[in-house]
């Protein structure tokens, strides 16, 4: 294959396979470079997240120099759009190499005929480059690659915030590290990423947390293969504060995978007296056993519905139980720029009800006394307080745990008076959260 198609057509087809087939991207690229030259990967891999990073960015950019509507357009073509949109925005290559190479992957991906109108759009938009470009910079969601209904989304739960927590969405990543405290300190570890030649900084408000700073091939951490330092965001690592832990407790995961949250409450409080780490996905099981081994961590792994406990639950009760709900996942964005294209309206419409459901179902197996902790990567207000608040409402043995009674919380975020805490993306380098407690008279 031409060496201008190599890459393209493979990280075209992965974010068509995002837009069209709501896969995941990574799952995406993985069908693609399965046929492609195996030198070929990291190319596709970096086209591929720059197209789908800026996929609506490239929507509004199209818009100004198409006949019709992008979204219209054949899917292949519309993703070879933005991989060249991507090309172009990064500024590796000559303007001319890009479109070149864009017409040149049209006619290998057999659609030829579409091969004048890829160069018309392209030329057009370098034409016009400096006038629509400044008209994108001055419409945030457009700036930020938001789809209009995020947008709107965000603007009506946040008018205060939406402009900033889609310019925190849009921004990289950083990779923050949790150490086990039972091991190392923070501190200490600190000294073993510089002494690697590495660089990071410490985040005192969470003490096990430590941000690897540039981020790097987790291959080159010290003590990552021993579980030392396990890779996972500071806001998630947040969790332990609501959910105090202490020595012989039952604790429930009832949705675990893959496990991140299970290595971290079992690497906290090494003295509970069970850990159940359930998840209804038996495939991703292997994984949160995989991070328990990697840490040297014990917990009892089940497969199960965590709204049929009556499939799997043995009427034991719990002290603390973490509902870790599926949520619509807007708050990790900047590390899965998938999600825009992948969620819909409608989607935001059912979630509250399956949390909801799952939080019925959950509330009778925590002890009198106990704590039900509520948490989603998401940010909006129907899944997160209003969830807990109408759970609250609904129930005449549950009170809410004032967040300022949380052991440790380090001040992340807006509480809500009702229910819970929201972190929002990018405060302190953390992604977006939200968590409430819930304790039972
Ligand atoms: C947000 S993820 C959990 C992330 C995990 N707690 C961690 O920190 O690594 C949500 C998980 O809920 C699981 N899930 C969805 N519906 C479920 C249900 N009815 N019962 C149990 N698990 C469920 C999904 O399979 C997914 O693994």
């Amino acid at each position: 294959m031409r060496t201008g198609v190599s890459a393209r057509l493979p990280a075209a087809r992965a974010v068509a396979g995002v837009a069209t087939r709501g896969v995941n991207l990574d799952a995406a690229l993985s069908e693609a470079c399965a046929a492609a030259d195996p030198g070929d990967a990291p190319t596709i891999r970096s086209l591929a997240y720059g197209a789908v990073r800026g996929y609506f960015r490239h929507e509004a950019l199209l818009g100004a120099v198409c006949d019709r509507p992008a979204r219209r357009l054949d899917p292949l073509v519309r993703a070879l759009l933005s991989v060249a949109c991507y090309e172009l925005e990064d500024r590796r290559s000559p303007d001319y190499a890009i479109v070149d190479a864009a017409v040149e992957t049209v006619r290998a991906a057999a659609l030829g005929r579409s091969a004048g109108f890829v160069n018309a759009v392209l030329r057009r938009y370098l034409r016009e480059r400096a006038a629509i470009d400044a008209r994108i910079a001055r419409d945030p969601a457009a700036r930020h690659a938001t789809p209009r209904w995020l947008a709107a989304r965000l603007r009506a739960d946040w008018p205060d915030r939406w402009e900033s927590i889609l310019a925190a969405l849009d921004a990289q990543a950083p990779m923050w590290l949790r150490v086990d405290a039972r091991r190392t300190t923070a501190a200490r570890y600190l000294e073993s990423l510089h002494a690697s030649g590495l660089g990071g900084r410490l985040e005192p408000r969470v003490p096990f947390a430590v941000e690897a700073d540039p981020p790097c091939d987790v291959a080159r951490l010290p003590g990552f293969a021993d579980g030392v330092a396990s890779v996972q965001d500071l806001g998630a690592q947040c969790v332990v504060f609501p959910l105090d832990l202490r020595p012989g407790l039952r604790v429930l995961d009832a949705c675990a995978a893959p496990g991140g949250k299970t290595a971290l409450i079992a690497e906290r409080q090494p003295a509970l007296a069970r850990l159940v780490a359930l998840d209804v996905n038996a495939g991703r099981l292997e994984r949160i056993q995989e991070n328990l081994r990697r840490g040297g961590l014990t917990a009892q792994v089940l497969c199960g519905d965590a709204s049929e406990p009556s499939g799997w639950w043995d009427g034991e009760p719990f002290d603390r139980i973490l509902l870790d709900a599926p949520c619509s996942a807007l708050g990790v964005i900047r590390r899965h720029p998938d999600i825009r294209l992948r969620k819909s309206p409608v989607d935001l419409e059912k979630l509250p009800l399956l949390q909801a459901r799952l939080l019925r179902a959950l509330w009778p197996l925590l002890a009198p006394g106990g704590r039900l902790v509520y948490a989603t990567c998401t940010l909006v207000k129907a899944e997160n307080h209003g969830v807990t608040a109408d759970f609250l409402g609904s129930i005449a043995d549950g009170d809410r745990v004032d967040p300022a009674s949380w052991p440790g919380w380090p001040a992340l975020g807006v509480g809500d008076a009702r229910a819970g805490v929201q972190i929002f993306p990018g405060e302190a380098g953390a992604d977006g959260f939200y968590y409430a407690a819930l304790s039972k008279r």
